[in-house]
């Protein structure tokens, strides 16, 4: 019982953690770099991050169902985690967005030295996941405290 909840809580830490040092310290200081170095540097951090984010994603459905399962199934848990799945779902849609959308299109400009091209995907890259961000860290408060609620 206790495997499932330790890998729930790591995936969280690792996706939510990395979405605050990408938006809260990486994004301001990567912004003093000329728009070729920073669009780079954010192509080569995605390439390194994302995969992370899937591993993340798989992780908390097998392991957040899992304990669903083990709990009795849906009508036998509390309402925190009815609305903790319901966040977590829009948060991996809006991942999936990223991924296959405006990160495939930033690599490609970089790739082609296409700078506006990529400035305007980096931007839409941004604001989701300033979004993801806020929603990660009202999940986890909604998952680990909702209960005392
Ligand atoms: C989308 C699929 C998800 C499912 C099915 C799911 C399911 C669960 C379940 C059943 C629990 C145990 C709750 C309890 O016993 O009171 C739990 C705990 C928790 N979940 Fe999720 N969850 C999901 C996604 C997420 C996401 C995306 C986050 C945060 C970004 C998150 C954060 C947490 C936290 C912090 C806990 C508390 C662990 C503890 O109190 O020890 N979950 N989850």
């Amino acid at each position: 019982m206790s495997a499932p909840i330790t890998l729930h809580l790591l995936a969280v830490v690792i996706w939510v953690g990395g979405m605050f040092f990408a938006y809260m310290a990486l994004r301001p200081a990567a912004g003093l770099l000329e728009p070729p170095v920073r669009l780079t540097l954010w192509s080569h951090t995605f390439k390194r991050f994302f995969p992370w984010v899937w591993v993340s994603i798989i992780t908390l459905l097998v392991t957040g169902f899992g304990i669903i399962k083990q709990s009795g199934g849906m009508g036998e848990v509390g309402p925190h985690v009815h609305i903790m799945l319901l966040l977590g779902i829009i948060m991996m849609l809006m991942f999936l967005h990223v991924f296959f959308a405006p990160h495939k299109k930033l690599a490609l400009a970089v790739e082609s030295q296409d700078w506006e091209t990529g400035a305007k995907a980096l931007n839409q890259i941004r604001l989701l996941i300033s979004i993801n961000l806020l929603l990660g860290l009202i999940t986890t408060v909604v998952g680990s405290a909702g209960q005392f609620y």
